[in-house]
């Protein structure tokens, strides 16, 4: 499966002169119909690609390919298979949409920015009967995401409603940082994971996307106004079907993301001017940087022309501080806040045992001590609610918790085993959240009290 030799796609055209979204026609085929030759361009190879019914439109896939998943709203069909080990999204569309979905997506993986793994585009699908059909999309589906209809389970809370927002407003400035205009901006168009409490936000939909060296302010702006008009718009949806907490006020919370992102914006590339003698704010800024999940690569210091003033810019700020610090000191891959989370819990760890241990000793200390008995714990038919980090920040929490309602310092295993049996043992799963038959994007298991935290 190697890329096709007739498409010239190899250099994906991002310049479609047109901001908005790309025209949803089926490009007109002068070829005649290609009976039975599919044409595959795969960035793995998953030879069990070639198992799948290419040849059925995707409506009509027999429920033995199919994965019982939550999917979001979508114009196109979308349907989740079975592929070897994994889950794929399969999307139908154009085949002029698949490859600059499929290329863009591509780019934004190397770009080291969140979003779904593009795994192939399959076109020249053909019925038996020499019928044509629509080029498909496949992407790796993103295991513990979830569209963020199926994060709750009865009503949006206003605060789960706010963290939401703001993980989108953090995708978008990453998104913007290394020059991709969205053009779609929606919860619709996103997926979440749960990150420590919060949540961390991944695109999913790059279809109208595009890619500049740099973005003008003009263009961020512009994806901003699109973020705001249709987060409002799902809210709306959202309140008109009373899925949402009643004091919500759907507009007034669509210009959260306004706020959110413009204070993010500003922190990390905005220049900022003080006296020579208080140079320490260097130091402050890279720290406060650090806080919000950035390291800076390379910043610009000027002095100004009488010497007394200096000026400081970030100019290539990299997302994934904790996580990376995390990766380093002990392997283990969690997102931006477990990460944090996990490192404050190491950092106290070493100041309980022994302070004067170097870091890499107490994390490798800690890992065997701490994070792997709690994730050994947890027994195999609940591995698939959580994902290890975020049980493993569930239990630290649940711990303090405890410890602070009961006035005494909780044993560790004595924590877990009430973690297991009064909050994870009631959870859904969320490693494959099964659906009934209609419903398609909600109602997921109704009676879980805990899946809105
Ligand atoms: N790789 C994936 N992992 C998990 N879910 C996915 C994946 N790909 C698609 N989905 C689900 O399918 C939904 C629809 O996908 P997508 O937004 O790409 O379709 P679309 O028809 O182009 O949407 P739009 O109507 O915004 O144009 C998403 O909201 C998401 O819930
Ligand atoms: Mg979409």
């Amino acid at each position: 499966m190697t890329e096709t030799s007739n498409a010239q796609w190899h250099d994906e055209p991002t310049d479609y002169d047109q901001t908005g979204k790309l025209p949803r026609v089926r490009p007109a085929s002068s070829e005649a119909p290609n009976l039975g030759s599919l044409n595959i361009t795969a960035a793995t190879t998953d030879p069990e690609l070639l198992d799948l019914p290419w040849h059925v439109a995707l409506e009509e896939w027999p429920a033995s390919a199919l994965a019982a998943l939550p999917r979001g709203i979508s114009r196109h069909i979308v349907r989740f298979a079975h592929l070897g080990g994994s889950v794929i999204a399969v999307k139908e569309t154009g085949e002029h949409i698949a490859r600059h979905e499929y290329h863009m997506l591509r780019k934004l993986q190397r770009l080291d920015v969140p979003c779904v793994e593009p795994v192939a585009v399959i076109s020249g699908r053909a019925t038996p009967d020499g019928e044509e059909l629509d080029p498909v999309l496949v992407t790796r589906h993103l295991k513990f995401s979830l569209p963020y209809r199926a994060l709750f389970s009865q009503t949006l809370r206003r605060d789960t409603l706010t963290r939401l927002i703001d993980a989108q407003a953090l995708l978008l400035v990453r998104l913007h940082l290394v020059g991709f205009y969205w053009g779609d901006v929606s919860l619709s168009n996103t997926l979440f994971r749960r990150d420590a409490g919060s949540f961390a936000a991944y695109l999913v939909d790059a279809e109208t996307g595009e890619l500049y060296p740099e973005l003008s302010t003009g263009q961020r702006e512009y994806d901003l106004e699109i973020a705001r008009v249709n987060i409002a718009g799902e809210l709306m949806d959202l309140a008109e079907g009373g899925l949402i907490e009643e004091k919500v006020d759907p507009l007034a919370t669509s210009e959260l993301i306004m706020d959110s992102y413009r204070r993010l914006w500003t922190e990390l590339t905005e220049q900022e001017s003080f006296e020579l003698g208080d140079r320490w704010r260097v130091g402050a800024r890279i720290r406060r940087l650090n806080e919000l999940g950035f390291d800076v690569e390379e910043y610009a210091i000027k002095t100004a022309a009488n010497g007394t003033q200096i000026q400081l810019q970030p100019k290539v700020v990299d997302a994934g501080h904790h996580s990376r610090r995390l990766l380093r000191l002990t392997g283990l891959d969690a997102q931006e806040n477990q990460a944090r989370r996990l490192l404050n819990d190491m950092d106290a760890y070493r100041a309980d045992n022994n302070p004067t241990l170097d870091e890499e000793f107490t994390a490798h200390l800690w890992v065997n001590e701490v994070f792997e008995p709690i994730v050994r714990a947890v027994p195999r038919e609940l591995g698939g609610k959580l994902e290890p980090a975020e049980v493993v920040h569930e239990v630290l929490e649940h711990r303090w918790y405890m410890s602070e309602r009961e006035d005494r310092n909780v044993p560790m295993a004595e924590a877990v085993q009430s973690y297991l049996d009064d909050e994870l043992r009631h959870r859904r799963d969320e490693a494959a959240i099964m659906l009934t038959a209609d419903a398609e994007t909600i109602g997921i298991d109704e009676d879980s009290e805990h899946s809105d935290k």
